[in-house]
């Protein structure tokens, strides 16, 4: 049996949205109260695509105050860079000689990231989900929450854990991990298109929240967000096929913790306009209070680096520990 331990990790790509906050962050707060949790920032992903360096150091300290915005209380979590714990890196190169390089080709975000000139990729990109797992495993966490798009890349790891304990014979070395999917809003999808996930790479900034938008931003993107012309239904077989629907009423239920038929059971019948300044209204109240939060952080440095390194230490700590310990079931020599 394994310690139950929580672990995820964000890319410090830009500003992060209410896709990032429902799908992930949001989790996280929720379980600080019941696990020991481990938030990493996860720098060594970001580089898998080409990264502005002065924006990276920037975006570190941006998904630093964004997680603290958000609830996370840096004394009870171990918050974190991916680059400053060299273990992580140092497992990745490990599960590369343990994973199977058809596990890597099956991955459908290798393939989405790598659009069409697969070739031209880096070799980042494709073994991406060897880091992703070793950052977990290095840990031996138990707990993962992430959203639905990561989903596969949990499976990997478990596949990762299970062929190591049985290639080393080392039966529970490392625990077999469960991803915490969120069940209101697994993905939130985009404001322009139903069928797009919310994203910070999507060109048009009309199709997401950002953590940083102001009241007015929010109350016109919602305006503008794509409905249909049908009402809102009263029960959950209504929203069959209807995207950008189904979308809305599960962001409003999200982040108001409501099941989505009791959503529907409050507006069916309604029409979207009146839904909408609603969902305005929660997102409002929800996310302005973090992005002025983020803001107010961003202007203290010291106060950031002070959390980030106060992390580094415990999770180097336990980092370097488990890092022995495979090593020596490895029959690896480190001399030091
Ligand atoms: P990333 O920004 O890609 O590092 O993602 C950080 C976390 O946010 C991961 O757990 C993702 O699964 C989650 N996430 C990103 N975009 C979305 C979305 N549109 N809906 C739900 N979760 C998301
Ligand atoms: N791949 C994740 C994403 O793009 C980020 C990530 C890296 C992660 N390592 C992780 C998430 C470990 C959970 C656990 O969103």
């Amino acid at each position: 049996m394994h310690k139950k331990r929580v672990f995820s990790g964000v890319q410090p790509t830009g500003n992060l949205h209410l896709g990032n906050y429902l799908g992930a962050i949001k989790n996280f707060v929720d379980l600080q109260n019941k696990f020991e949790c481990v938030y990493c920032i996860v720098d060594l992903h970001a580089i898998t695509n080409k990264q502005d360096p002065k924006e990276l150091k920037s975006n570190l300290f941006e998904t630093a105050a964004s997680f603290v915005a958000s609830g996370l209380d840096p004394e009870k979590n171990i918050i974190f860079n991916q680059a400053s714990v060299p273990a992580h890196s140092e497992l990745a190169w490990i599960f590369n000689c343990v994973a199977r390089i058809g596990w890597m080709n099956r991955m459908t975000q290798f393939k989405e990231k790598a659009g069409v000139n697969k070739e031209n990729a880096s070799v980042g990109l494709l073994v991406y989900p060897n880091l992703m797992a070793a950052d977990i495993l290095i840990y031996k966490a138990t707990h993962v929450p992430v959203g639905e798009d990561q989903k596969q890349h949990l499976e990997l790891t478990r596949d990762i854990a299970k062929k190591f304990n049985n290639d080393f014979k080392c039966d529970d070395f490392f625990p077999i991990v469960e991803p915490l999917i969120p069940k209101t809003i697994s993905r939130v999808m985009s404001l322009r298109d139903g069928k797009k996930k919310m994203s910070k790479s999507e060109s048009s900034d009309q199709s997401r929240i950002n953590l940083k938008d102001n009241k007015d931003l929010i109350e016109q993107k919602i305006k503008k967000a794509k409905t249909d012309n049908n009402p809102i239904p009263s029960e959950i077989d209504g929203l069959k096929n209807r995207h950008e629907a189904t979308n809305l009423i599960s962001i409003y239920a999200s982040i108001n913790n409501l099941e989505v038929s009791k959503v529907l059971k409050e507006f069916g019948g309604k029409n979207f306009s009146t839904f909408k300044s609603n969902l305005s209204e929660s997102i409002i109240e929800k996310i302005c209070p973090i992005g002025i939060e983020i803001n107010k952080l961003l202007k203290d440095k010291s106060y950031l680096n002070s959390i980030l390194e106060k992390g580094v230490k415990k999770a180097d700590l336990i980092a370097k520990n488990n890092l022995k310990d495979i090593y020596e079931i490895i029959g690896l020599t480190k001399f030091s």
